[in-house]
């Protein structure tokens, strides 16, 4: 362990905790949801606190947060700004529903709607075109898991989704490692894991500066639960969390937010 390293983890960073909500809720569901989540006072780690609906909540959500802090996030965009593209919505589209994040690259889109390294780049020179905070989600199988592969698959995901971009366009983006196989499975990466690859992303953006390196935050996703939220973000190189199934109940998300600072 180097003096870079060291200096990497001196730095202080902002948590970021967002929960990702992916296809659920109605209308009126997601204004209940957001009114418990934004009506939660405490906030002890002084966490940026974001959440993302479906496309069709973002607006009534934006509204029901307006005059708190909590942040709005789409899930995903398309990167045109208008024309024949049915069914896609743009980033003004999203920006113009209140959006200020936006998720790209999930694994569920990479695996379900075919969006590749190189569509993910497109979205992502859209959204720092577009003044969009982009959510930059990467993530191993487990059959890479298993054959040794977690760091040559996130580099390469860092290398192709990026390809082009200084350390200067990406100072507001944040990165979430999600392996794949802990989406929604119960199965949580263990905090050493987590470490592990959150170490290895950090310090392959040292090739960009080592000051981007220390400041971006890497957040966790893939099972992120009240009961091992604590021991995740004890972790140095942890710097929030990416929340699908318990963002879905304002306590347990409350509790998340709130997680006890080992
Ligand atoms: P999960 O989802 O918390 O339900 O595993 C996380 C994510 O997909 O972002």
């Amino acid at each position: 362990m180097g003096l870079a390293r060291f200096e990497v983890n001196m730095t202080k960073r902002v948590p970021f905790i967002s929960g990702n909500w992916k296809m659920h809720n109605t209308i009126a569901e997601s204004i209940v949801l957001a009114a418990a989540i934004s009506g939660g006072k405490a906030n002890k780690n002084n966490a940026e606190v974001c959440i993302a609906p479906s496309y069709t909540s973002l607006a009534a959500v934006k509204q029901t947060v307006k005059g708190t802090k909590v942040l709005v996030a789409a899930q995903d965009m398309h990167y045109e700004e208008k024309g024949a593209f049915t069914g896609a919505i743009s980033p003004s589209q999203i920006k113009d529903a209140g959006a200020t994040h936006v998720i790209l690259g999930h694994s569920e889109r990479r695996a379900i709607f075919g969006d590749t390294d190189a569509i993910i780049n497109k979205k992502l020179a859209a959204a720092f075109k577009h003044n969009l905070i982009p959510v930059f989600c990467i993530g191993e199988t487990l059959e890479q898991r298993e054959a040794g592969e977690t760091i040559s698959v996130l580099e390469s995901q860092l290398e192709n989704g990026l390809k082009g971009f200084s350390a200067e366009d990406m100072k507001s983006m944040i990165i979430a490692y999600e392996p794949v196989w802990a989406i929604g499975t119960g199965k949580t990466a263990t905090p050493q894991q987590a470490q592990e690859a959150h170490a290895a992303v950090r310090k392959f953006l040292t090739k960009y500066s080592a000051d981007f390196a220390a400041k971006i935050r890497i957040v966790y996703g893939g099972s992120v639960k009240t009961d091992n939220v604590d021991d995740i973000m004890a972790q140095p190189d942890v710097d929030g969390a990416l929340v699908g199934g318990q963002s879905l109940n304002a306590e347990q998300f409350i509790r998340i937010i709130n997680y006890e600072n080992k």
